[in-house]
């Protein structure tokens, strides 16, 4: 059967997303081979289309999060059946096709209660949440944080999942809309951080104090910043890069408050099986128990991916996007 994807043969503007025949090579030990129903977008995949991030191989459709049904095993895999509802936010890259061959240790079966679309609008951007709330700074009931892009794919999660650890929000967004919809997700001070001294309005709200915590993915633009708004011996969780990389940082920026800064990735935090399968559970949990709701707010055809791309990158998007082969 023709396998259709969304392939790059270079690095490039959206442009250089191709939809072509893309044939599912044979699996080798401990692969499977997942029918995609549901393809989530991410930020990530701009960085590997455009080369910020070097992807191997090519050409070869990118694309890191997806949803979808096992087709056949590979030698050596166990746990998993043909039939079983599967998702995953991993590389190697190639969640952008119909099928594909996949590591069978980087899945997880979807639970009864989640819709394929569902798993696949989570699975990276909700990860992620897990780990940034609870694992690189553990967030407590009580505090008051900052979250960039609040309305975003993982910022909407994220706002959702702060409340729910009993959290005080603020959040940054690019309009007015975006501020209602990040209000309606547990975002208590929506602050439109390209109008206003955003820092003076954390430290507003904050007394004089900053934060314990920033989570920052937007980088170039707002990085120098976040730094202004921690409290003493607060973090800056520099954890994506959506204006841009960040300009080299000279560590006595650090020194005023005795200040941390980590550059964490979900790899590297869900790269143990154990871990994959806790972060997941977790996530699981907080949508099945309504405390975080899923918001698919933009669909494409995968053929479409380009204009995804190019809505992503133009902040036109909110919450999750999900691409349908
Ligand atoms: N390290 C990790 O493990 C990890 C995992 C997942 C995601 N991430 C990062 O988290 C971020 C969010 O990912 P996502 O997929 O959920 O994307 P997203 O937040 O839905 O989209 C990015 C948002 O960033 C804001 N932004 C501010 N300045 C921007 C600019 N100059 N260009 C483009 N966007 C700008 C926009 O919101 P406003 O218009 O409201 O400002 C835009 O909607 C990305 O930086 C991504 O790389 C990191």
């Amino acid at each position: 059967m023709t396998n259709m994807a969304v392939c790059i043969h270079q690095p490039g503007g959206p442009e250089v997303l191709r939809w072509e025949e893309y044939p599912v090579s044979d699996l080798q030990e401990g692969d499977i081979r997942v029918r995609h129903t549901a393809v989530g977008l991410n930020f990530i995949d701009t960085y590997m289309r455009s080369g910020a991030y070097t992807v191997p191989d090519l050409p070869r459709p990118i694309g890191l999060e997806a949803a979808g049904v096992v087709e056949e095993l590979g030698p050596g895999v166990s746990g998993l059946n043909v039939g079983d509802r599967v998702a995953y936010a991993s590389p190697p890259p190639g969640a952008y096709s119909q099928a594909r061959r996949m590591p069978a240790d980087r899945v997880v079966r979807v639970p009864q209660s989640v819709t394929d679309e569902q798993a696949a609008a989570i699975m990276l951007k909700g990860m992620t949440a897990e780990y940034l709330l609870r694992r690189t700074f553990r967030v407590e009931p009580g505090m008051t944080v900052l979250f960039h892009a609040a309305a975003g794919g993982v910022g909407l999660i994220a706002c959702q999942w702060l409340k729910a650890l009993g959290a005080t929000v603020i959040g940054t967004v690019g309009t007015e809309e975006k501020a209602e919809l990040a209000r309606a997700h547990g975002c208590d001070h929506p602050i439109l951080f390209d109008q206003v001294d955003w820092v003076e309005q954390v430290k507003d709200i904050t007394n004089g104090e900053g934060v314990p915590v920033v989570y920052d993915s937007v980088g170039k633009t707002t990085f120098a910043k976040s730094v202004q708004c921690l409290a003493m011996h607060g973090m800056v969780v520099l954890f994506g890069q959506s204006s841009g990389p960040t300009d080299p940082v000279d560590p006595a920026v650090l020194a005023p408050g005795s200040y941390y800064l980590t550059r964490p990735t979900l790899m590297t935090y869900t790269k143990q099986r154990e871990d994959l399968e806790a972060s997941a559970a977790a996530l699981f949990d907080v949508v099945g128990n309504g405390q975080v709701r899923i918001e698919i707010n933009q669909r494409y055809a995968l053929a479409e991916a380009a204009q995804a791309h190019r809505d992503l990158e133009g902040r036109k998007t909110t919450g999750s996007t999900l691409l349908i082969p």
